[in-house]
């Protein structure tokens, strides 16, 4: 293990192009600023930096659409992303944003310090021009039918009804999803990194030096690794972004994904004259808090694009997360399938800290996880209200109505062992919560805070200090005594243990351990983690506030309003997006398509086919590549349907072939037609077939 002097923690910058979700708080946000405030509290030397994404084609294309410039696009929603991320207490030492001029001149310097260093390869291509639009397509603008299934809204890079990867020239009657134009092909000139050149280096440095990182984070590259890397474009042709600081490379801009990471370095730079300490030292422990989308920018390209440069530190860490769905679904911006961070701070006022442990808890740290209302009025109400709050709530009232409001002695002779169980607890419950921090496993961090809570419900159940109280009134003996030390004894170490739950939780819910400091009557310094673990941070006789609760509970009628919202919202925006064919799944089924006249059908050559055998298409989960018979000849055809049949379960089975569409090549195989699936209401496919077997070839009409 290295011995770091100082952090640097980053997170993902998140693009300027629309509110942030609780799936970005649960997978970036929350687990950064956990990892964060744990540190400060450690009194390590760290900074948090973040900021805005403000440059790239779906902000032009927002700006487009809405009538406005880029730029009154990404200053309306960096403000308000700014404000969420505020609000919900993420503790950014800077929130910056890539249109500054600081950042501008930084990527720029980068970007030449490369160029000089003779590290990219000019190349003209041919890519996809809208000529309506006057711009160069990525593949994600153009859309058409898809090869393998016929889904008529499959875009350039993949067919999302049936996963297939996809190359803009796979697609049958491509358009752009700008302005509908059949897309040119039109020759361009750009730069490429030659990630390839890194490719022993990554793999020494990934594969041999970092196998601790989380295995999500590993694999991903691995396999990226394993599959080849390629050189990449590094400019794109538009006027939204920064400059390629070339001479003759006006209408240039540097790549999106090349400026981002580097806004990092910009917001140090902004935020700290010594900034090189934390990026040019080999001492500095940088960490990438990101979610899985941006895996292989974060782990290949950009520490890639570093090595190049040669003066900055490398990631020692990036611990992404998965995706968080909403009630069983993915999340979708476009179908307004998302519980947005401002809608709830509106709709939940003062509720942060509840978002916070929800998120926390059921944070996406291993695989993908589920959000629903339900759980999260569950685990507000049966965890934060019934375990943590009900504990420091009982403690101070019990603490007022049996020791006058004030810390009560500790009778060292009088302790047994149920007080000894609790003392020894509240003593190793702050190690179990940093070393999983340390590891980044924040659930189970959490877990250990919120148990040591519970053992003091435990604790004071068995000991039951209210039945105590008729001891101590009566008679002045013995008996009464022993009740008395009891007492003190219980309240005594249910107030130590409060303060060290408001160190424990402060990283998780920090306007909770405020409320807990303003009750306990102590200043902010409790809080830093050595004094964690103490059984000593009340002083005998300090006299502390009356109590009040520090969490409130969710009704139902709370949740149901957020469900009937989540459905409205998808409602309304269903209506603006046609239906995508073959994602109508538990829906009615969708519109006729446009009515064509017989000469249209007549074009089409259904033959009956007999498919002799099927294999999966490797790495291609979706993917069968099928031999089938369509009497005089034998065809390959590549279709989507892996996860609906195994190859066994289809051997002789009569389908309906497409016989004369153009062949298409998918995943490197070439695919000479198609076959007809049909689709019930439940997404299940099923082959369209004759009644009985009749000869492979036979006409379809
Ligand atoms: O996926 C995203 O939201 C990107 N805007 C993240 C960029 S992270 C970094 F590289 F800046
Ligand atoms: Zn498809």
């Amino acid at each position: 293990m290295k011995n770091y002097k100082r952090y640097l923690v980053t997170a993902a910058l998140p693009y300027a192009n629309g509110p942030v979700h609780i799936g970005h708080m649960a997978g970036v946000y929350i687990p950064a600023d956990i990892y964060v405030r744990f540190q400060r509290a450690r009194k390590k030397d760290i900074k948090f930096v973040c900021g805005s994404d403000e440059h790239g084609v779906p902000i032009t294309i927002r700006a487009m659409k809405e009538g406005i410039s880029p730029q009154q696009v990404v200053d309306k929603y960096h403000a308000l992303i700014k404000d969420s991320f505020e609000r919900m207490e993420i503790s950014f030492d800077i929130y910056s944003r890539t249109s500054s001029p600081i950042h501008h001149q930084t990527a720029s310097d980068f970007f030449k310090k490369l160029y000089d260093k003779g590290l990219f390869e000019e190349k003209e291509t041919e890519q996809f021009f809208d000529e309506k639009a006057n711009l160069f397509l990525a593949d994600r603008y153009i859309t058409g039918t898809c090869p393998v299934c016929g889904n008529t809204r499959a875009y350039g890079d993949q067919c999302e009804n049936c996963g297939s990867s996809l190359s803009p020239d796979m697609l049958i009657n491509p358009r752009s999803t700008l302005s509908e134009a059949i897309p040119i092909k039109k020759k361009t000139r750009h730069w490429y990194f030659p990630l390839q050149d890194y490719e022993s280096w990554l793999r020494e440095w990934i594969l041999q030096e970092h196998k601790e990182w989380k295995p999500n984070v590993y694999g991903q590259c691995k396999s990226w690794l394993d599959n080849g890397l390629q050189s990449r474009a590094m400019t794109r042709d538009g006027n939204w972004g920064i400059q390629v600081p070339l001479p003759g490379a006006e209408g240039k801009v540097l790549y999106v994904w090349f400026d981002a990471p580097i806004g990092y370095i910009s917001a140090t730079k902004e935020l700290l004259p010594n900034w090189k300490e934390y990026w040019c030292r080999e001492d500095t422990k940088l960490i990438h808090f990101i979610g899985k989308d941006n895996i292989v920018f974060h782990c290949i390209i950009f520490p890639s694009m570093l090595k190049a440069h040669g003066d900055f530190v490398l990631p020692d860490s990036v611990p992404a997360n998965e995706f968080l769905n909403i009630e069983g679904e993915k999340v979708s911006t476009s179908r307004n399938w998302a519980v947005w961070v401002h809608e709830y701070l509106k709709d939940f006022p003062g509720c942060e800290d509840i978002l916070r442990y929800v998120l926390c808890s059921n944070a996406p740290e291993t695989k993908d996880n589920d959000f629903t209302w339900k759980d999260f009025q569950e685990k507000n109400n049966s965890e934060l209200v019934a375990i943590f709050g009900n504990f420091v709530n009982r403690t101070m009232v019990l603490m007022h109505k049996l020791c006058g409001g004030k810390v009560p002695v500790l009778h060292a002779s009088a302790l047994d062992e149920s007080d000894r169980a609790i003392m020894k607890a509240i003593q190793t419950t702050p190690l179990l919560v940093s070393e999983a921090l340390e590891e980044y496993k924040f659930r189970d961090a959490l877990f250990s805070v919120i148990d040591l809570a519970r053992k003091g419900n435990k604790y004071l159940q068995e000991k039951e200090p209210w039945k105590k109280t008729t001891l101590t009134e009566t008679v002045e003996n013995e008996k009464s005594k022993a009740a008395k030390e009891d007492i003190d004894n219980c309240l005594h170490l249910c107030l130590q243990l409060t303060a060290n739950l408001a160190i424990l939780i402060h990283p998780f819910l920090p306007a909770t351990a405020k409320k807990l400091l303003h009750i306990l009557k102590v200043v902010d310094k409790i809080l830093e983690w050595e004094n964690a673990g103490k059984l000593n941070l009340l002083s005998v006789g300090y006299s502390l506030r009356a109590p009040e609760l520090l969490f409130r509970k969710i009704e139902d009628k709370e949740i149901n309003v957020q469900i009937e919202k989540l459905k409205h919202g998808l409602i309304q925006s269903d209506a603006d997006v046609a239906p995508i064919t073959g994602q109508n799944s538990g829906k009615e089924a969708p519109d006729l398509k446009t009515e064509i006249v017989y000469e249209d059908f007549s074009k089409i050559d259904l033959r009956i086919g007999t498919i002799v055998s099927a294999e999966k298409v490797e790495k291609a989960d979706k993917l069968l590549k099928l031999l089938i018979d369509l009497g005089n000849e034998h065809r390959t055809i590549v279709s989507g349907i892996a996860l609906h049949f195994s190859p066994e379960q289809i051997k002789g089975k009569q389908v309906v072939v497409v016989a004369n569409l153009a062949p298409r090549k998918m995943r490197g195989i070439q695919s000479d037609g198609m076959i007809l699936m049909a689709e019930d209401k439940d997404g299940k496919l099923h082959f369209v077939s004759p009644e009985l077997l009749i000869n492979p070839g036979s006409t379809v009409n």
